[in-house]
């Protein structure tokens, strides 16, 4: 039963991928839904934000959040693929569940896909990175930049940045949950920050 829950989240994942224009979205959705699932899904430890998840998910009609927030017991929350190059205090401010990509669970050579949550008040300075990325935000909201493209953002939009285009997020009291995908080149090592991080923080 758990695992079907896990199914079922990345079945509508996968809808939501197979709708992109972009021709790496249908081929997102076809590595999820060929790929065997991860071996074992087991239940996991619930993460430091789980009930600020599970409350912001309950209040979003999204098909996606209504799939994690079935599945919550089962997602990896803490595998931040680049957390590695983040301030901590940047790292303190969301937390990523990653479902695909060339470190599992689901092994996938070109795409890495995962979840995240951003918390409420916050704001993720300007980065880039030679990822293509789609974001669909499917709870909460975010004023989101993608290069000069500077507006809210709610549930149900989806938000293309192409390699090395800058983005950045800035929460109001909900924040947000969204689905991401990376494809073309998806290293890590070029992910960085592009404005001054202290200022960034006080702003
Ligand atoms: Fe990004």
């Amino acid at each position: 039963m758990q695992s079907d829950l896990f199914e079922t989240m990345l079945e509508v994942i996968a809808v939501e991928y197979e709708a992109e224009s972009d021709p790496q979205g249908p081929h997102t959705a076809q590595t999820l839904m060929v790929t065997p699932s991860p071996v074992a899904l087991d239940s996991l430890p619930p993460c430091a934000f789980d009930a600020d998840i599970r409350a912001l998910l309950a209040t979003s009609n999204h098909p996606v959040a209504r799939a994690v927030l079935a599945a919550q017991t089962r997602l990896p929350w803490g595998s931040n693929p680049v957390e590695d190059l983040t301030e901590d205090s940047i790292a303190a401010m969301i937390t990523v569940a990653t479902l695909m990509g060339p470190n599992g669970p689901i092994p996938a050579p070109d795409v890495r896909l995962g979840l995240v949550y951003m918390r409420p008040d916050s704001y993720y300075p300007l980065h880039l990175h030679d990822a293509d990325e789609t974001y669909v935000i499917v709870a909460g909201q975010a004023l989101w930049t993608a290069g000069e493209d500077v507006r809210m953002r709610r549930a149900g939009e989806l938000i293309h940045h192409p390699s090395l285009m800058p983005h950045a997020f800035r929460t109001g009291p909900e924040g947000f949950l969204a689905i991401w995908r990376w494809s073309g080149d998806i290293n890590t090592h070029s992910y960085a920050f592009i404005e001054d991080l202290g200022s960034a923080l006080s702003a």
